[in-house]
């Protein structure tokens, strides 16, 4: 569903942002701001911000910031239409409604219908553990050392010991058998007709992020096989892209996130105060699993079992975890299986010292690899240096390879300059490199530069707007090459040249919170001038390094034969001495 730019930014308007964000934290107004104690982020003194002038809000602890819709999709882990039907709702703002093909209303439809389904079939459960059929799953969790409370967060429940309990009660509920073959809680077969998917069986209900029961996952007390049965996948439960917990661990408002196995070690964690503990669901971690993290949180600790499928789970999420832009450490169990079992035999306070000793992924690489080799055979241990060099290879950044290469001649006892020459004399050969690919975080120091330079002059153009006028001959939008900035500047000098001042309004032209973060964090520089002076010669040293490397690009992209774009290069470089001569006041 499209939304014009004026119907958002009419919500936006009538929503002040401290009267939305008053809902949620507890503000104070501190000269001509508000703050509080950031709602994204672990802190015991106020680092966050609201801005009733600018209409925006930023932590400088963590560096969450945007406007009202950015507040209200990160807090509430809302999309953008989500946010925007929510606060036009609280505005009285009427949306326009949705034209909808048949199809997506049925598909909707369907959802919306096995949604309601697996509602009633978790409060069945529910009650049933709670009842005198379900008194020996009772014991059983009770066995297992789950508390009153915990049993209840989680929602547990038990499937009666008949295998058309769950059916005959669904059936009495006017639940159709078409819907109830689609919602994954009943087999078929031809001789048997419809019947339960789960018997006598310990019950997880598996929730989404906002908490809708999405499957279940059942578990034999006892010896029985299968240990666990899973509910398939149907149309609301894809179990590529769901985790168990998370619901939870998302408002545990702690720097990482704990990802383990199951979902008795989820519990068990939680139960002991490790309320970031996420599970996959019965399958290995997936790209999708590491995206949805990242929309969470900067760091993953694997906690898997720590047996040999423990560590090769381990080995296949890093890279995911890496790609999506994760950082991983994995946590060691040893000597025993899974959270579960630690947390059991040494408590929270040993599994937290565990947590904060938890190992970088890349030396957990190594350390793995170097099981493989024999170490007291010269040959073997030259073979392991030699991957290991090659996997140093990998790290972009001279200083990050550099580190690692020192952290690796440390635990392995070889010479920090002898593993320096191989990795560069492996470099130099070319061949064997496997060039990273560019991730989305990876970028060259070069790159970082001129980003930082951009960053830079646009902090300066919003706090001083007279700079604007000084400059606004001399540097276009276009030159701002990375595409957030090009964005902002754009509608900054719109808003300026129309005498408008309005920062929360540009915000409104991000869709991602990471981007809203980003632009927000330009409108709230603390820059202290201390020395006019060198602070406007500053200024002009960053544009000119900025316009060199815009026109550099440009001439670059060039085609020899386009006359037109040769004779801008060339009145941009005239532009570029100008500036040289011009004096900057602000
Ligand atoms: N699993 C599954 N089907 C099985 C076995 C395991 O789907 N037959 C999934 C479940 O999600 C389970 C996870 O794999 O939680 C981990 O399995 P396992 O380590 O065997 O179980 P634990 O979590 O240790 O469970 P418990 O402590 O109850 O034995
Ligand atoms: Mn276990």
């Amino acid at each position: 569903m499209y939304y014009s730019e004026d119907l958002v930014e009419e919500v936006r308007s009538r929503n002040d942002i401290v009267d939305v964000i008053s809902g949620y934290v507890r503000l104070q107004k501190k000269g001509s701001s508000y703050f509080g104690l950031c709602p994204f982020h672990n802190e015991k003194s106020p680092s966050f911000s609201v801005s009733p002038s600018k209409q925006m809000y930023y932590c400088f602890g963590c560096g969450a910031g945007g406007n009202v819709f950015t507040f209200i999709m990160e807090y509430e882990n809302y999309s953008f239409p989500e946010a925007l039907k929510l606060l036009a709702d609280r505005a009285g703002v009427a949306l326009p409604e949705k034209e909808e093909n048949e199809e997506t209303k049925r598909q909707q439809n369907l959802r919306s219908r096995i949604l309601e389904v697996n509602k009633m079939a978790a409060k069945y459960f529910y009650y049933q553990l709670r009842s005198e059929n379900g008194a020996h799953a009772m014991k059983y969790l009770k066995d297992r050392k789950l508390s009153d409370e915990t049993i209840h967060r989680f929602g547990l429940g038990y499937s009666n010991k008949y295998s058309d309990d769950l059916y005959k009660y669904l059936k009495s509920k006017g639940i159709s058998d078409e819907l109830l073959a689609q919602s994954g809680l009943m087999n078929v077969d031809e001789k048997r007709g419809m019947y339960d998917k789960f018997w006598n069986r310990v019950i997880f209900p598996i929730m989404d992020v906002n908490g809708r029961v999405i499957g279940f996952g059942g578990r034999v007390m006892g010896d029985g096989k299968p240990k666990y049965l899973n509910s398939p996948e149907t149309k609301v439960f894809d179990k590529s892209r769901n985790l168990y917990g998370l619901n939870v661990a998302r408002t545990a408002r702690k720097r990482n996130i704990l990802v383990c196995e199951g979902y008795m070690d989820v519990i068990s964690m939680h139960q002991a105060g490790f309320t970031n503990a996420v599970a996959s669901l019965g399958t290995a971690l997936t790209s999708q699993h590491a995206s949805l993290l990242r929309r969470y949180t900067e760091e993953v600790i694997l906690t898997y079992d720590s047996d040999e499928a423990g560590v090769k789970a381990a080995l296949r999420a890093i890279p995911l975890l890496k790609e999506a832009g994760v950082s991983a450490k994995v946590l060691s169990m040893k000597p025993y299986k899974d959270p579960d079992e630690f947390i059991k035999a040494e408590g929270a306070e040993a599994f937290q010292e565990r947590i904060d000793g938890a190992q970088n992924s890349f030396l957990y690489e190594i350390d793995v690899l170097q099981k493989q080799y024999d170490m007291k055979d010269p040959q073997s241990k030259t073979l392991f240096y030699q991957e290991t060099a090659k996997k140093l290879m990998t790290f972009e950044s001279e200083l990050e390879r550099e580190n690692y290469i020192e952290a690796v001649a440390d635990r392995y006892g070889v010479g920090f300059d002898n593993l320096r020459k191989l990795v560069n004399r492996m470099a130099l050969k070319g061949s064997t490199i496997k060039i990273p690919e560019k991730n989305h975080g990876a970028r060259t120091e070069k790159e970082e530069g001129i980003r930082k330079s951009q960053k830079l002059l646009l902090t300066w153009l919003i706090e001083y707007p007279g700079l604007y006028q000084t400059v606004r001959s001399y540097v276009k939008k276009e030159d701002f090459t990375t595409d957030l900035y090009q964005t902002v500047a754009g509608l900054l000098f719109e808003q300026y040249e129309a005498g408008e001042n309005n920062p929360a309004k540009i915000i409104n032209h991000f869709t991602e919170p990471e981007e809203q973060n980003e632009a927000a964090s330009l409108f709230h520089s603390t820059l202290s001038v201390e020395n006019r002076g060198e602070m406007e010669k500053a200024i002009k040293e960053t544009i000119v390094k900025i316009l060199n490397h815009s026109i550099e690009e440009r001439k670059n992209a060039l085609d020899p034969m386009d006359m037109a774009g040769l004779q801008k290069v060339i009145a941009d470089r005239k532009r570029l001495q100008e500036i040289q001569k011009m004096k900057i006041t602000l």
